[in-house]
């Protein structure tokens, strides 16, 4: 769907939105109090935008399917405006079945698994509530439970809503009281509701809250598991701390997401994809990738491992062997001479090291650590010396950094 399209389908979804939720709550005043004159052009309003909604529909799709011609009937049945054809009239409560769109158009969002899906359903549970509430004060109204006359200069819409929220969320402050036997039985039924509904919306809205933001709540799990822990097996707290540090890190550059293991899951093909926009980052700053042709970025960055190293890791040391290079996507290293102390090179964001063992066989050169928090990608030797077979270009650019590094090889 084109942008422009995709817009107006929202807003046309939007506008039925509005027009439903004007029934919910136009049709039982209009039951119960006959209803303004302003209220009259509403529905006249409501229904037009009713109607051109099936034609809407119509024009969607030539042929329709058995709920295809379900959803139709509702909003023919909708559209009718019983109110104005006949008065106030119980038949206008069929058009409430508008609200099933509403209804429909919630799942939906559930299915695509919308972002913010419990902000959302926060607010679709108020919306409900309210809902009922009102309808709840116009069936009260409908008892004539309070009479307009005791309450002169009153609003008995307001007060019958006042009684209903009172009744729902506690037995009532009893200034409103039912008088006969019906408005008696209407008590204990809008009471009996009452309990369910805010035992339902207070469990609801307490997991809602709960996972409002699922991801800083699984890593307050994951930092308390690991505190128990830590602490049962007694760790120095210098260790403690460091791995502390390790999940924070994480956490604040990743939302404590392992992203290897997300990738994992996905198909081949969306695999590809989303890990080379995870590694764009690195990409854009390794100054060889930006020359090479695409094929071989993918190739590589497909390749590469993402891992974190802390302040004053060694990556590896001198005179171990040699299985996997690394690019710096964040963060600094130091190359450290055979000596351990003499600082050979400063590396950072977009430059590599550890390419002089895999290239000559030889034991690593020297040892290399971490100055900061780095975010490396490793590649191991295996797909290095599969990409170098493959790509004279990678071969060449390597082979030049190892004669500037170690001198020339031959
Ligand atoms: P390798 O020998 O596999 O492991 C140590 C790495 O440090 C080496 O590969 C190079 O990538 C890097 N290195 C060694 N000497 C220098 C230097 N003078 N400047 C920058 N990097 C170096």
């Amino acid at each position: 769907m084109k942008p422009g399209n995709r817009f107006l389908a929202r807003a046309w979804t939007a506008v039925m939105f509005i027009s439903a939720t004007g029934l919910a709550v136009g049709v039982p005043v209009h039951l119960v109090q006959g209803g303004p004159p302003s209220g009259r052009l509403l529905d006249i309003a409501v229904t037009v935008i009713l109607l051109a909604d099936v034609f809407v529909r119509l024009g969607e799709s030539r042929s329709l399917t058995a709920a295809g011609w379900r959803w139709l009937l509702v909003d023919v049945v909708a559209g009718i405006p019983f109110g104005i054809l006949f008065g106030p009239t119980p038949l206008e409560l069929l058009r409430l079945v508008k609200l099933a769109r509403v209804v429909s158009m919630m799942a939906l969002w559930w299915q695509r698994n919308t972002p913010r899906w419990n902000t959302f359903r926060l607010l679709y549970s108020g919306y409900w509530i309210a809902l009922v509430v009102h309808w709840l004060a116009c069936g009260w109204l409908a008892l004539r439970a309070i009479p307009a006359e005791s309450l002169p200069g009153q609003n008995t819409y307001l007060r019958a809503l006042y009684w209903c929220v009172t009744t729902l969320t506690s037995v009532g402050y009893g200034d409103i009281t039912p008088q006969t036997e019906v408005e008696t039985i209407y008590a204990i039924i809008v009471m009996t509701i009452g309990v369910g509904m805010f035992g339902y919306v207070i469990g609801n809205i307490a997991h809602i809250l709960a996972n409002l933001h699922p991801s800083r709540t699984r890593y307050v799990e994951t930092m308390e598991r690991l505190n128990a822990f830590m602490e049962y097996r007694d760790l120095p707290s210098s260790l403690q701390d460091r791995v502390r540090g390790y999940y924070g890190y994480r956490w604040e550059k990743r939302l404590g997401f392992d992203e290897s293991a997300i990738v994992a899951d996905l198909p081949p093909s969306l695999l590809a994809d989303v890990s080379l926009y995870l590694k764009k980052d690195v990409i854009e700053k390794v100054p060889f990738f930006k020359g090479a042709g695409e094929e071989l970025v993918r190739e590589i960055a497909l390749a590469m491992r993402p891992v974190i190293y802390m302040p004053g890791d060694y990556i590896f040391r001198s005179g171990e062997k040699g299985q996997e290079m690394f690019f710096i996507g964040r963060g600094q290293v130091e190359v450290l001479a055979k000596d351990g102390r003499t600082v050979q090179a400063t590396l950072h964001d977009g430059q590599f090291f550890g390419e002089i063992a895999l290239v000559l066989g030889h034991p690593r050169t020297a040892s290399v650590r971490a100055v900061g928090f780095c975010d490396l990608y490793a590649l191991d030797k295996e797909t290095f010396d599969r990409i170098v077979a493959r790509n004279p270009e990678f071969a060449a650019h390597i082979d030049a950094m190892v004669r500037e590094r170690f001198g020339p090889t031959s």
